[in-house]
């Protein structure tokens, strides 16, 4: 990440101090900025002296004593507090009177860091996001004690840099970490519970909702020992059980399976490692499908099954009579469908479908859904030209299990008054590249249909904070259309 940022300055004319522990690891850093700006080169965004007179003005060295004449130093260590502590007393006593001392800390109390310092009025964080050339955010941290006007100045800083700032208060994960790897956790503990495999849970939030990577390939991107740090400071702060960093990421962190950086974590990055095949689809030996479920979803399937030439028999869930003797029961559906089931002759038939997006659906398998007739309806989607997502019939699937309670958690933010909706929704797009905010996103779905769905979520897993933002509530009861228009 220190290469990434050094490369933001460098890009950005000024001129750059890059410290390194160690020789290794400044070899390593200066190959990240070769790496970076040549494939910049490669893809024609800078011509080869662009790229020389930006890595000119990068200095390498391994001595903090360097730093003695900058204006601005940027840490980006490891999120360790002890060697914030020992590296801030350090720069304090090295940079000049008037230098700023800023935190790329991913959720540190940058007051706990600035308080090591003579000069905490100029300490602040300047949070970047990964990988840092690329993302557009930077979310500015100010303390009690910042003095006024340097959060304008840094974010001033920040524009010139080509990012965006959001400026906001001191608090565990500010707003992207902590709206982030709440989810993020969430997707190891759905994970861990068998709900889906990895790369169904990927697939489902990168094809489903549009997310530029699935939790599992950001978590590899991040760096689990990030993530797992970063969960634990969350849940110092709010004592609640699911910002527990999951047991999964203690286990990889432990067998130094770290992400990128080790070259494997939940996924291997390998360069060579074979590509893992694609299953096989084929068409079903069947000749008849029963759909259970109206609407434009049933609608959809059961066009798209009519042309791929399979009869199909619809009934409504009030009475499945039509479909008893179909040879797989396809139950549309975004909540568990394992009660229609028992109503069948035959239980083992029926499959639960929910369509997400334009190229997913979610398949759920209740404890009772034979292999063969799971396996056919994901050969079905496959065949309707979605992406298949494996998962077990359990509220919210796998999609809303996981979108609903981050929708919840932003609105709960706005609620606290830590940021406005509009920094909130800025913070996602520009700091994850989501393709729409947190209210953005609840305006898309509605903010009835997301009440209700974290009303089953809740009902399920008993997760006090799956239980619907008060603020939500009332704002539904109060019949508002979108929370958007509302809140400003
Ligand atoms: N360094 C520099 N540039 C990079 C890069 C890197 N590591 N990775 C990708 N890029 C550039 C590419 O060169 C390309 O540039 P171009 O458009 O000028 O040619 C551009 O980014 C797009 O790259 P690709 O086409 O190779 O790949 P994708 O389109 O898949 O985009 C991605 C890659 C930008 C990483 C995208 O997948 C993404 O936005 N992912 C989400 C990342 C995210 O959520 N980051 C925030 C994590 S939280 C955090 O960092 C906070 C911390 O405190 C934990």
């Amino acid at each position: 990440m220190g290469a990434g940022i050094a490369e933001v300055f460098a890009r950005a004319g000024l001129r750059v101090i890059g410290v390194e522990a160690d020789e290794a690891a400044l070899s390593r850093g200066r190959g990240h900025l070769e790496g970076s700006t040549g494939r910049a080169v490669a893809r024609g965004r800078m011509t080869a002296e662009e790229q020389a007179a930006l890595l000119g003005r990068i200095a390498f060295t391994t001595s903090r004593d360097d730093l003695a004449g900058a204006d601005l130093v940027v840490e980006a260590i490891p999120e360790v507090m002890e060697f914030k502590r020992g590296l801030f007393a350090d720069l304090d006593r090295i940079c000049k009177p008037s230098a700023v001392l800023a935190t790329n800390t991913s959720s540190l109390s940058v007051t706990a860091i600035a308080a090591t310092t003579s000069r905490p009025a100029q300490v602040i964080g300047m949070h970047f996001f990964n990988p840092a050339p690329v993302m557009r955010l930077v979310e500015v941290v100010r303390t009690v004690v910042t003095e006024d006007g340097l959060p304008d100045e840094i974010a001033g800083l920040a524009r010139r840099l080509g990012k965006t700032p959001v400026t906001v208060g001191d608090r565990a994960g500010f707003v992207v970490n902590r709206l982030l790897l709440s989810y993020l956790n969430h997707a190891c503990a759905l994970l861990e519970t068998g709900l889906a495999s990895r790369d169904d849970i990927d697939a489902a939030m990168r094809l489903g909702v549009g997310l530029p990577m699935g939790p599992f390939t950001l978590l590899d991107l991040i760096g689990l020992d990030t993530s797992y740090e970063v969960c634990e400071v969350l849940f110092r702060e709010s004592r609640e059980r699911r910002h527990a960093p999951a047991p999964i990421l203690r286990e990889l962190v432990t067998a130094g399976l770290l992400g990128r950086k080790t070259g494997r974590g939940f996924h291997s990055h390998d360069r060579d490692a074979p590509e893992t095949a694609g299953e096989p689809g084929g068409r079903p030996e069947i000749s008849l499908v029963g759909l259970v479920g109206g609407g434009p979803d049933a609608a959809t399937v059961l066009e798209a099954l009519e042309a791929a030439g399979f009869k199909a028999a619809v009934a409504e869930p009030g009475d499945l009579t039509p479909v008893a003797e179909a040879d797989v029961v396809v139950a549309l559906s975004d909540t568990p469908v394992v009660e229609l089931a028992v109503r069948l002759p035959r239980p083992e038939r029926l499959v639960g479908l929910h369509l997400v997006g334009e190229r997913v659906a979610e398949v759920a398998a209740t404890v009772v859904t034979s292999r063969e007739a799971a396996e056919t309806v994901r050969d079905l989607v496959r065949m309707i030209g979605r992406t298949p997502v494996r998962c077990g019939d359990r509220a919210g699937f796998v999609v809303n299990a996981l979108l609903y309670p981050y929708l919840n958690d932003a609105v709960r933010m706005l609620e606290a008054g830590y940021a406005s909706a509009a920094d909130i929704d800025a913070a996602m797009r520009l700091g994850c590249g989501y393709p729409a905010g947190p209210f953005e996103m609840l305006d898309a779905i509605g903010i009835e249909r997301v009440r209700d769905g974290l009303r089953a979520l809740y009902a399920e897993y008993r997760e006090p904070s799956f239980a619907p933002a008060p603020l939500l509530d009332q704002l539904v009861t109060a019949g508002v259309p979108g929370i958007r228009a509302h809140v400003g």
